[in-house]
């Protein structure tokens, strides 16, 4: 695995949250909130922290709010912004992805948002980058996608507090596929979590040792019995192959997040997504625009989350 991590211990890359330490977490989610309250204060002007960096964006997959997300980041920081969509550019000339990292270095980006189909391409982009470039995980294959990780925990310590061996939360869904629940999990497990449920059908856990120290289950009455969080992902069906998921019906009917259902929990669970949902399948409108529901409190931790990392890694 790339170190993301300098001699000194301190951050260089971000490319996932297995095994970073507790207190550049803590640093980072600290940070967070202080730009988020700055911001709701009415903001104070940021941009001279990143003014002479140049920051790109280089998503080899579709993406909305984290590449809207990164790009906001960067520019209230003050940083130069290039966005790269693989899709328009020579990458379908076939041009090799690193090809294409070294040339923008070459012009003098100093950070990459990379996010890619392939699991490690991101942490193999950064072993290949030179010493001065920072690489950015915004999202590798199912494997990980740390700023979603730590926005989502930003998101559950505002509405929680920060005692999160008090906390029991589940993640439901299409676990497998899922990047984000991959960082979910291992954030979780760093702050001390006290109860880390996962729930979905058979075919859609992982079988590796993702879910390690996780209560799993397939029955979600049972597994809402209490919780303070509700972790909704989608249903990641480019991913996914044929077969997995018997019909959306008979998937919303197991495992679709109802007002009814949420009354398992404790009264004043939230209910997060990180997007995009599919209404009607893994949760219905009415949850999902319903008074418990965090997720365009998530979307906007995200912009936060993102400047607080991109401080950290460039300034
Ligand atoms: C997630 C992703 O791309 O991993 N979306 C996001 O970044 N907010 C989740 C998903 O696509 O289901």
């Amino acid at each position: 695995m790339t170190a993301q991590l300098d001699d000194q211990g301190r951050l260089r890359h971000l490319l996932s949250l297995d095994g970073l330490p507790r207190p550049i977490l803590e640093d980072l989610l600290a940070r967070a909130q202080a730009l988020a309250d700055g911001a709701a204060r009415g903001g104070t002007d940021l941009r001279h922290v990143l003014a002479g960096k140049a920051v790109c964006t280089l998503f080899f997959e579709p993406s909305t709010r984290t590449r809207c997300s990164f790009a906001l980041a960067a520019q209230r920081l003050g940083a130069d912004l290039l966005s790269f969509d693989a899709s328009t550019a020579s990458t379908t000339k076939g041009e090799a992805d690193l090809d294409t990292l070294k040339t923008l270095e070459a012009m003098g980006v100093h950070a990459f948002v990379v996010r890619h189909g392939r699991d490690g391409a991101v942490a193999e982009l950064a072993a290949a980058a030179g010493p001065g470039t920072a690489l950015l995980n915004a999202g590798d294959g199912r494997n990980q996608h740390p700023t979603q990780g730590l926005l989502d925990m930003l998101t559950l310590r505002q509405a929680k507090g920060g005692d999160f061996a008090s906390l029991k939360v589940v993640i439901v869904g299409d676990v497998k596929h899922s990047r984000v629940a991959r960082s979910d999990v291992q954030a979780l497990r760093a702050l001390g979590c006290g109860e880390i449920r996962v729930c979905g059908p058979a075919a859609l856990l992982p079988d590796d040792d993702t879910l390690d120290g996780c209560i799993t289950g397939h029955d979600l009455d049972a597994m809402l019995d209490g919780v303070d969080a509700a972790i909704m992902l989608r249903l990641q069906r480019e991913r996914m192959a044929d077969g997995l998921v018997a019909s959306l019906d008979a998937y919303h009917r197991d495992y679709g997040l109802t007002a009814r259902r949420l009354r398992r929990a404790e009264a004043d669970a939230i209910v997060m997504h990180p997007g995009p949902m599919n209404r009607g399948v893994e949760i219905t409108d009415e949850v999902a625009d319903g008074p418990q529901s965090r997720v365009l409190q998530q979307v906007a931790n995200g912009v936060a989350v993102r400047m607080a990392v991109l401080e950290a890694l460039l300034a």
